[in-house]
């Protein structure tokens, strides 16, 4: 299972594509099954329909926790760092947390809560977030992760969508010098929520809440009530593990979902691999468990190694941008996981911050989320790995469950801004427009995969018909990833970003249409139009064109604008707050009525010398008009 040379790469990588399902086989009788699976792969790209490690029986916390007990059960599964550094951590051994997972899951079923039901968990970055995703896979629940940072509509969206029964959340959440009311947000939300039978709610900040009778309990209470004897649901590999919802070009966000054997393999196997995962290393991934690199690298992937995940409750720049150098240097990371953003925002404080921290730990850097820009590779490469730790440029998605290309540390070549070479398994095309493959080097097209890897999305929740059409159909008989990507003369793959409606912005994904519903919900505006643009520290910000009502004046525009973003802040969050707003008196338009997003794009990248072919639309006149108006 472990590459440990160059070669070693090639030979696994030759393997997976002559003889795939040798190849899977190979790595995943390494874990602990229950039953072992009759078939390693059943696919075609079609329906979609695809299956790994079929009949197989496994629960995956046996394989991230019981497994453990024996070998290393006094060995921190878990670190905790709290938002304030002068709070007390605390470090959960795998037998602590083996022991709190069984508490949790009894006291799901207390409440209620069965194989295959869904639970939605909105909580801060607490060990006890960590639990409650454990604890539904002990008993085979299905868990939905909302992002701590979603509005009450998100959040009453998701649960809808996929009829969630429990809601697991706390009283309130510590980021930074911030306090977010959790509960009372869970509150709002859950008004329009009829499939919510009831909440737990753990004791965090203290801050006052409404518990409602029959449907609110208290974590610690419930705690007291249940023993640590919880022996583990027995899964299909195909039994779906999570929904985790991400944006696309359209519509609301779906929920991807992943299944128990092939997600837990995958996680484990790019874990270990790529980091070059030793034991006894502390591994801190900085992501959220909200999104996807938190469930596969805080959690899943790490836990299955019997790693140490360091989990960090606060954000990089509290009580100062020193924070992460301060947390690798006390716990003594060796493996650091971050994002681009995170690098760029901390470059600016200056190296002082980083100067006074032994950073010596440092064996692996990983970068993931977004493409990283030149200057911030070297600028992390020179100062937090001081040029003796290898960079993993790691490129993946919510849908692949797992890294797909990435250096392996140490064993790949390293090249600024590439994310090198596929993974073992992993089999990328690039494509033109009409689907032909992209043969050779240097080149570039859109990207795709023409064979299925264990980690892969199975369907979308509820809708199958939408998981063939956003993914499978564009290309028929190929994956299609929503990004742009080249390969240059020595095959090394660099990602150039999304070619459909999707920003990414600070590494959340975000698509322009949820955002322009959420500015068209505001009564003053009539339409609007949302574009990305470069933006130093985030990678892309938020531009939006928006039509009032009545062309506002200066001093309402402002008034105005501070609304739209209070409405986008309430429907969606605020991490999907547009940083510029233009007021126009009409949007380019073809004759057809279709927006010409490829001139706004222009426009906000401040790009006006060359705007194409605007002879077909409707009223050509608009755009010098945006043109003069830009911000
Ligand atoms: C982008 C996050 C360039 C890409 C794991 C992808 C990247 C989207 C990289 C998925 C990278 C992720 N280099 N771009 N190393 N990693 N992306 O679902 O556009 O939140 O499609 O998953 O982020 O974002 P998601």
């Amino acid at each position: 299972m472990r590459i440990r040379t160059f070669d070693d790469y090639q030979q696994a990588y030759q393997q997976s594509v002559e003889d795939p399902e040798a190849f899977w086989a190979g790595v995943a009788q390494e874990f602990q099954w229950r039953k072992p699976w009759t078939k390693t792969l059943q696919w075609n790209f079609t329906e979609p329909n695809i299956k790994w490690f079929v009949g197989g029986k496994l629960n995956i916390t046996e394989n991230c926790l019981d497994r453990h007990l024996a070998e290393r059960g006094d060995q921190p599964a878990i670190i905790w760092e709290p938002n304030d550094p002068h709070e007390a951590g605390v470090t959960l051994t795998y037998r602590m947390l083996h022991d709190q997972v069984c508490r949790m899951a009894n006291v799901l079923k207390r409440n209620g809560v069965g194989k295959g039901d869904r639970v939605c968990v909105y909580m801060p970055m607490v060990p006890e977030l960590a639990i409650a995703v454990l604890a539904c896979a002990r008993i085979g629940a299905i868990h939905s992760v909302v992002f701590g940072g979603f509005s009450a509509q998100s959040i009453a969206d998701r649960i809808n969508d996929a009829q969630c029964r429990l809601v697991i959340t706390a009283d309130g959440a510590y980021r930074g010098n911030k306090e977010i009311p959790l509960k009372s947000v869970v509150d709002d939300a859950l008004i329009g929520c009829p499939s919510v039978e009831k909440v737990i709610v753990m004791t965090r900040t203290r801050t006052p809440v409404a518990m409602l009778k029959g449907r609110d309990v208290w974590m610690e209470q419930e705690l007291k009530q249940v023993t640590a004897d919880c022996p583990a649901e027995e899964m299909d590999a195909e039994d779906v593990l999570f929904i985790l919802y991400t944006s696309g070009s359209t519509g609301k966000p779906k929920g991807v979902v992943h299944t128990c054997g092939g997600y837990m393999v995958y996680a484990a196997y790019t874990f270990e691999n790529v980091f070059q995962y030793e034991p006894g290393q502390v591994h801190f991934c900085t992501a959220d468990i909200g999104w996807i690199t938190g469930h596969s690298y805080i959690v899943y992937g790490p836990l299955a190694c019997g790693a140490t995940s360091l989990l960090f409750e606060g954000v990089p720049t509290y009580p100062d941008a020193g924070r992460f150098w301060d947390i690798v240097d006390k716990h003594q990371v060796n493996i650091l996981y971050t994002a681009p953003t995170a690098i760029r925002s901390l470059m600016g404080f200056g190296l002082d911050k980083v100067e006074n921290h032994d950073l010596s730990s440092l064996k692996v850097l990983g970068s993931v989320g977004e493409p990283i820009n030149a200057e911030a590779w070297h600028w992390y490469d020179d100062h937090i790995g001081k040029n003796r730790c290898p960079i993993v440029d790691t490129w993946w998605q919510t849908e692949t469950g797992g890294m797909l290309i990435s250096p392996i540390a140490g064993v790949t070549k390293t090249k600024p801004t590439y994310a090198t070479l596929p993974l073992p398994g992993v089999q990328p095309m690039l494509v033109d427009e009409n689907g032909q493959e992209i043969e050779g080097n240097g080149v570039s097209g859109n990207l795709c995969m023409k064979f299925p890897w264990p980690g892969i999305l199975r369907t979308t929740w509820g809708d199958h018909e939408r998981c063939r059409q956003t993914y499978f159909s564009t290309y028929p008989g190929l994956y299609f990833t929503g990004d742009g990507c080249l390969r240059d003369e020595d095959g090394y793959y660099r990602i150039t970003g999304r070619v459909d409606d999707v920003l990414n912005v600070s590494g959340h994904r975000i698509g322009t249409a949820e955002v322009e519903n959420a500015i068209n919900m505001h009564t003053g505006v009539v339409e609007s139009a949302v574009v990305g643009y470069p933006h130093d520290i985030k990678g892309q910000g938020i531009y939006a064109y928006v039509i009032a009502d009545a062309m506002p004046s200066d001093h309402d525009a402002d008034l105005t604008k501070r609304d739209i973003l209070a409405t986008v802040s309430r429907v969606i969050g605020p991490i999907a707050k547009p940083d510029k707003i233009q007021f126009v008196s009409g949007l380019p338009k073809t004759r057809s009525g279709k927006i010409m997003r490829r001139i706004l794009r222009k426009i906000a990248e401040g790009d006006t010398s060359n705007l194409g072919d605007t002879t077909t639309l409707l009223d050509p006149a608009v755009v010098d008009e945006i043109k003069a108006g830009a911000v």
